[in-house]
Parts: C-alpha cells; structure tokens; sequence
C-alpha cells in the first residue's frame, strides 16, 4: 500500500512537472517590472520563467543571432519599430490573440500592421528629463521645446541612448524626421551633439543620470521619471511644445519557440488587467494596452501632450531603420563633441 501511495506521489509530482514547463523570455522593460512578472507568473502557475534583460535593439540582435535555433520563447516589451522589424524579417509568429478586443486600437493597430506578429501592451511618450535642483544651481532655464536642447548654455549637460542599442533613442531620430523631415533632423542631430554628454547603451540609463544629479538633462520617456521621483530623486519631465513621438511597447512569441504552448499561456497572461497593472506596482508608468486596467495617476496625460502623427509601419520598418542609425553613426556620432 506505502509503495502505491509514494508511486502515485512521484506520478503525480512529474505529471504536474512537466504540466507547469518553463517559458523562456526576453524582457526590455525596467528590471523591477521583469522581476515582478516572472516572480508573479512563477508563483501563480508554476510555470518557471527563465527571463534575461535587454533593451530593445539589443533583444532584436539577440534574436536574429537566434534565427537557426531560437531559445527564447517571448520576448516582452521594449518599443515598438524594433518588433514590427522582428516580424517583417521573420522571426516571430504570426498569433491572434483572442484577448485583442479588449486592447486600445492603437495596441490592436500595432498587432494588425504586423500581420498578426506582435502586440502592443503598453504606450509612452517621448519628452525631456530634467534635474530642477542641478538646473537652479547652474542657473539653467528648463528646456520646452526641441530647440531650447541646443542652447549653449546646456553644453556636456544632456544625455540621451545609443539609438543602435536603444529603441527609445530610435523613437527620438523617428519622431525628429517626421517633425522636420530628414535633413533638418539630421543638422538638428548634428547640433545636439554638441550638447551631449553621454550617449548611453540603455534607454533609460540618461533619466537615472538626470535623477542623481550626475547629468542636468536627458531625452527620455516620461513614464520613467515617477519611479526615481518615488526613490527620492530630484527628477521632473516635460513634453516638448513642438510635439513629440510615442512609443507602442509591444510584445512578441518567437518563431520556432520550443515552449510554444507556455508563451502562448504566457502572452495571453501578460494581457489580462491584473497582469498589465504589474508595472505600476513596480514603479513603471506606461499606459496599459488593456483598456479595463486601472491606470495609475502618475502615468502621463496622453490629453495634455501635443503628438505628431508617428507612422509606426514606415519607421518600424527594417530597411528604414537601419539607413536611418547608419546615417546617424556617419554623420552625427563620428563627430567630435
Ligand atoms: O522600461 C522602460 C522603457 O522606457 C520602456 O517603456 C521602453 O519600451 C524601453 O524602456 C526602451 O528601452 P531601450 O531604449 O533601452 O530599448
């Protein structure tokens, strides 16, 4: 009877074992909000969550080394254009969700343009970090529109990513072309170098250097100031007056995915409401793509921003962005500062 009973035991252990299986993911969100949801989804379904982290353009790279023989099942967050690039170069899989009524047109809008390859799960506007106590002590005025950037006054004081690691310094060359068409965006660029201090790896490392003093100004997205301010920080945002571009945080399951019916399980989570409001918990301010989760009040006012009409099928095309980091490493980053 004893050795029935350990039997059934073992039987059952390894039958929920294999049930409960892994996903393997790639996350391009804060590391809070990662750590977050892979505790979370390991916890609530015994599913093991082998998460690694990485910004935007890095994740892309990673998968398209990946190609032959994939090892990441989902690769969650991080902006937009990279993913739609993912999907036209084919390396992620083209799923309906049947959650996509419940999503914001413009996160069902980024799921069609992509053929069904990926999804928005979150947006976030593009605008300036400043430091108000370092910028009273240099006597620095807080910049407000795109040109104010260029004063003298904030020369070696503004940070901004590397736009071939980060999609959030891409969303900035994006958004600068559709604001003043290439050549103009492109002295801009040019001009702005003169101010830069540092062009970081990671899109939200300039925010954390504006937050700690070590920087006056950075180019970010704003949802990444509330987390610093709630750590302390001396950090405020603003949109430019001129417009700006917003980011469609997406989501994708890779082609190939050797644990395809856990990132199926694990995509149809990270769109549900209780899952989507994760990120406020971990102190990150996007806005949700799933209409009814609750929207924190220290995530941006999409009403009281000026956008521009951000074409996110021409700039989240492959070809498009590559010419465009090409250029700027040419012509802006080769430049002395
Ligand atoms: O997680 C914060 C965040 O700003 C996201 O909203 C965005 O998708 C991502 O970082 C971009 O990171 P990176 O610029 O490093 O690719």
């Amino acid at each position: 009877m004893r050795k029935f009973c350990l039997g059934l035991v073992f039987a059952v252990a390894a039958g929920t074992a294999a049930a409960q299986g892994q996903v393997n993911v790639i996350c391009s969100v804060q590391a809070e909000w990662c750590n977050m949801i892979s505790t979370v989804y390991a916890r609530s379904t015994g599913t093991r969550v082998n998460m690694t982290m990485k910004g935007s353009g890095e994740a892309l790279a990673q998968l398209i080394a990946e190609k032959e023989n994939p090892k990441t099942d989902v690769w969650f967050g991080g902006t937009g254009d990279p993913h739609l690039q993912a999907a036209e170069q084919g390396l992620t899989l083209e799923y309906r969700s049947p959650s996509l009524p419940q999503l914001h047109g413009w996160a069902q809008q980024q799921a069609k343009q992509s053929n069904w390859r990926t999804v928005g799960i979150y947006s976030g506007p593009l605008g300036f970090g400043y430091n108000p106590e370092l910028l009273a002590k240099k006597k620095l005025a807080v910049p407000r529109t795109w040109a104010d950037l260029l004063k003298p006054d904030y020369k070696g004081e503004v940070q901004v990513a590397n736009p071939a690691s980060s999609g959030t310094a891409y969303t900035m060359i994006a958004t600068l072309v559709q604001l003043m068409g290439e050549d103009k965006a492109f002295e801009y660029l040019k001009a702005l170098h003169r101010n830069i201090g540092a062009y970081t790896r990671s899109g939200t490392a300039p925010i954390k250097a504006v937050a700690r003093g070590e920087t006056a100004l950075s180019i970010s997205f704003v949802h990444d100031a509330p987390g610093e301010k709630m750590q302390g920080f001396p950090v405020e945002t603003v949109t430019p007056a001129d417009g700006t571009g917003a980011e469609i945080g997406s989501m994708s399951i890779v082609k190939g995915a050797r644990n395809l019916e856990a990132a199926k399980k694990f995509y149809e989570w990270a769109l549900t409401p209780p899952a989507q409001e994760l990120a406020a918990a971990a102190k990150s301010f996007q806005l949700p793509s799933n209409k009814a989760a609750k929207v924190d009040a220290r995530v941006p006012d999409f009403r009281k921003i000026r956008f521009i009409e951000y074409d996110y099928a021409k700039y989240g095309a492959s070809a498009e962005r590559r010419r465009l980091i090409a250029r700027w490493e040419k012509e802006v980053n080769a430049l002395p500062r």
